[in-house]
């Protein structure tokens, strides 16, 4: 049964948690079909929490209810302390949102806009004039700033989204797939605006399909399938739970790679006979050590030995593939 949402209250001897983003049990449905299904997280000040999942897992409908622009049908969500149903006009003081679509007005230019945005954040014409100003520079719109923002490409609108977003220097911030179809370049320039506001205390919340970037920037990630929480912990922790490291030895010819891969059997070596490659799974560090001496006791040196890490999106197939249902597991 759910908990209507408005008859939630906060009792008085309830702590405060003193994180900057509390979700519990947050659930949503549009007309028949549940969307969220009990999403719980927590983000500490100053943080940046990746959300991850499939298309259609619940991450922009999580940002938007966070955000304050729709209600949930139960459980509880706070930002900034702040309730975001009835404390919705606080929350909003606190936060900035870049949304999948961009919010900006075509007709006006890139300055025009900040400007104005500027303005209603009640920065006074000039402080408006110098943020503005600010923001182009930071995501490199200064070429394009007295154009009107309808000829901007997408990637420019995007940056500019991110900009307008960050006129009023948010304490909390959403980004809801800020890198999503821009260049390698303009998302460079994007992740140098979130190490910026990181560098400036706010908490961010970015969902993304690049996991790269979770890897890069998040501090903790949160994977979401079918409107629950399936992972939560830090990359390095997730890329740890998935696998071992691996390591790949490379050597001079069919009949080396033959020898090593006899003298390796006990630990299932994966041969490739085109690159001359042996791969292993590695335990711990003093394993490829003990296994590089093996080789070595018997007069062979590998030409290299690489070790790679699991990826984010070894975590990200690994944990959504485990959800679904045996019987669609492959079926593609
Ligand atoms: N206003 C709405 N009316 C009806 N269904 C909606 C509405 N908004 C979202 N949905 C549905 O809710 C589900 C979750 O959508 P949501 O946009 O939160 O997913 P997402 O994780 O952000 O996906 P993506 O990676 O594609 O951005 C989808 O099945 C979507 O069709
Ligand atoms: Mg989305």
């Amino acid at each position: 049964m759910q908990t209507p949402y408005a008859s939630r209250t906060r009792s008085t001897d309830e702590v405060p948690s003193g994180m900057a983003i509390e979700v519990h049990g947050l659930t949503k449905s549009f007309g028949e079909v549940p969307v969220l299904k009990g999403i719980d997280l927590e983000v500490q000040p100053g943080k940046v929490l990746a959300l991850l999942g499939p298309n259609g897992a619940g991450k922009t409908t999580t940002v938007r209810i966070l955000a304050t622009l729709l209600r949930p049908d139960g459980g509880r969500a706070l930002v900034g302390g702040c309730d975001v149903v009835t404390q919705a006009a606080q929350a909003r003081r606190l936060i900035g949102l870049t949304g999948q679509e961009t919010s900006v007005d075509g007709l006006l230019t890139g300055r025009e806009n900040l400007t104005m945005l500027g303005r209603l954040w009640r920065l006074g014409t000039r402080a408006a004039e110098r943020r503005a100003e600010e923001l182009l520079a930071l995501m490199d719109l200064q070429g394009a700033a007295d154009r009107p923002v309808r000829t901007y490409s997408g990637g420019m609108r995007r940056r500019l989204d991110l900009a307008a977003s960050l006129v009023a220097a948010p304490a909390i911030m959403f980004l809801d797939e800020p890198t999503t179809g821009l260049d390698p370049l303009a998302r460079q320039k994007v992740w140098d605006a979130i190490g910026d506001l990181m560098g400036k205390g706010t908490t961010v919340l970015l969902t993304t399909q690049y996991l790269a970037e979770a890897d890069l920037l998040a501090d903790r990630v949160v994977v979401i399938d079918e409107g629950r929480v399936i992972v939560d912990g830090s990359p390095k922790s997730l890329k740890r739970q998935v696998g071992s490291e691996r390591a790949e030895l490379a050597f001079r010819d069919g009949h080396e790679l033959s020898v090593a891969a006899a003298l390796l059997d006990d630990n299932h070596p994966v041969v490739d006979r085109e690159d001359l490659t042996v791969g292993l799974a590695i335990d711990n560090p003093w394993h490829l050590h003990a296994i590089l001496g093996r080789l070595r006791h018997i007069g062979l040196a590998p030409l290299s030995a690489t070790v790679s890490q699991p990826t984010l999106d070894d975590v990200f197939i690994a944990f959504t593939e485990s959800q679904r249902p045996e019987a669609t597991k492959g079926a593609e």
